[in-house]
C-alpha cells in the first residue's frame, strides 16, 4: 500500500481520488491544511504528498520530505512554479498532471469574457431585485474584434478555436510558436498594440513574471479587455489597478491572482480582507474575479485523479518511470521529459 499525504484537500477532490486510490492501492491521508514549511511534518511516515497550486513546495520544505523519507511530489495540477525544482533534484521524484481539461480552463476564459463585455454579472444581480433597466449594460459584439492570445499550448489553442468560432480576428505571441498552426504569430509588442482582447495562457516563469506591467499596458488599446486565466503573477496587480483607474483598461477578468494563496479557494465572506489591492480590483465594475475555478469540471477532476494515481504507480513500480516527471537534470524541464528514457536520477 502507497501511502501520500494529500495537502489541501477540498470537498470536491476527494470522491475521484478516492475512486481511483482504492483501485490501485494508494492510501491518501486527506489533510485539509497546505503544504507549509509548517505543516510538513504531517507527511511523516507517508511515501509521497500531493500537492495543489497554493501549497508552498520550497527548498527547505523539499529537505524536511527528504529527511522523512517521502520520495515523490504529486502535483495534481499542471503548473509547477510553486516547486523548487532544482532543489528536488538529487533527492526526490515530481510528477504533474500535464492535461487533464484544456477545455475546463479555456471555457472558462471564454465565459468570463462573455460574462464581462455583455455585462451579464450586472444584469444577474439585477434582475434578481426586479431591476429590469437596461441602463449601463451596453457591451460590444465580440465578432470582428482582434484577440491577442499569450500562450499557444493546449489551452491557448482551444481558446482561439473558441474565439474563432465567435467570427473574432486571432494572433498569438508564444517563443515556442506551433508549426503549420495556422495560428498568425506576431511580436508581443505588436500583439500589445493590435488586441481589443488580451488573454494569458502561458506557464510562469522568470521570464514571465509581471509579462503584463504598466509598460505594457501603457502599449495596449485604449478599452482593451484583459483576461487571466493562467496563474496571478503574470500581472502586476498594482498596475493594472492604475490601469483601470486611468481608464486605460476596459475590463479585466481574473481567475488567478499574484497573493491569491492566501485568499483564494476559502470562504472569507465573515472576515475583514487584508489584502486592499484584491479588494479594490472587486470594487471595480469593469473587474470580474473567480477564485481560480478554471479546473473546476467533473471531467477534469477525474482525469486529474486518474493521472495522479496513475503517476504514483509509475513512480513506484517497476522501473519508476513515469513520463510526467519534472526533472531538473537538463534544465529544459519539458524538452527533458520528452526525451528522457531513463530515470533522472
Ligand atoms: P502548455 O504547456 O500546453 O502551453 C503553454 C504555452 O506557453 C506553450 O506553448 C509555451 O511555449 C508557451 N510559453 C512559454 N513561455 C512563454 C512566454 N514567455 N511567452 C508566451 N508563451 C510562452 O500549457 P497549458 O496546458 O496550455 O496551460 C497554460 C497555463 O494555464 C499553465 O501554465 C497554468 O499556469 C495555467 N492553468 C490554469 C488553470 C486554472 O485553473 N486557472 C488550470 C490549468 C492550467
Amino acid at each position: 500500500m502507497i501511502q501520500v499525504a494529500f495537502f489541501d484537500t477540498k470537498t470536491y477532490d476527494r470522491p475521484a481520488f478516492e475512486k481511483y486510490g482504492e483501485k490501485a492501492d494508494v492510501k491518501f491521508r486527506f489533510l485539509e491544511t497546505k503544504l507549509t514549511e509548517d505543516t510538513v511534518e504531517l507527511a511523516r511516515g507517508c511515501d509521497a504528498v500531493c500537492v495543489f497550486v497554493n501549497d508552498t513546495v520550497s527548498a527547505p520544505v523539499i529537505g524536511r520530505l527528504h529527511e522523512m523519507g517521502v520520495r515523490l511530489i504529486a502535483l495534481r495540477c499542471a503548473g509547477y512554479n510553486n516547486v523548487d525544482v532544482r532543489a528536488a533534484f538529487g533527492k526526490i521524484h515530481v510528477v504533474h498532471v500535464p492535461a487533464y481539461s484544456p477545455y475546463a480552463v479555456a471555457e472558462h476564459a471564454a465565459a468570463l469574457l462573455l460574462t464581462s463585455v455583455r455585462r451579464i454579472h450586472k444584469a444577474y444581480n439585477r434582475t434578481r431585485e426586479f431591476n429590469f433597466s437596461l441602463h449601463g449594460l451596453t457591451g460590444f459584439d465580440l465578432h470582428g474584434k482582434t484577440v491577442g492570445v499569450i500562450g499557444s499550448g493546449k489551452i491557448g489553442r482551444i481558446f482561439m478555436d473558441i474565439c474563432r468560432g465567435f467570427g473574432m480576428n486571432v494572433i498569438a505571441y508564444d517563443p515556442f510558436p506551433v508549426e503549420d498552426s495556422g495560428i498568425r504569430y506576431v511580436s508581443l509588442e505588436e500583439l500589445f498594440r493590435e488586441s481589443d482582447i488580451i488573454s494569458l495562457h502561458c506557464p510562469l516563469t522568470e521570464e514571465t513574471h509581471h509579462l503584463i506591467d504598466e509598460n505594457a499596458i501603457h502599449q495596449m488599446k485604449k478599452g482593451v479587455v484583459i483576461l487571466n486565466t493562467s496563474r496571478g503573477a503574470l500581472i502586476d496587480a498594482e498596475a493594472l489597478l492604475e490601469g483601470i483607474k486611468a481608464r486605460k483598461v476596459g475590463a479585466a477578468c481574473l481567475d488567478v491572482y499574484e497573493e491569491e494563496a492566501d485568499v483564494f479557494f476559502e470562504d472569507r465572506s465573515g472576515h475583514i480582507l487584508n489584502d486592499d489591492l484584491l479588494a479594490r480590483l472587486i470594487s471595480m465594475p469593469n473587474v470580474i474575479v473567480t477564485s481560480h475555478q478554471g479546473f473546476l469540471t467533473e471531467e477534469a477532476l477525474d482525469s486529474i485523479a486518474e493521472t495522479t494515481v496513475g503517476n504514483i504507480l509509475a513512480c513506484f513500480g517497476g522501473d519508476g518511470l513515469c513520463s510526467n516527471e519534472l526533472c531538473y537534470r537538463c534544465g529544459k524541464i519539458e524538452q527533458c521529459r520528452r526525451e528522457r528514457k531513463e530515470k533522472c536520477f
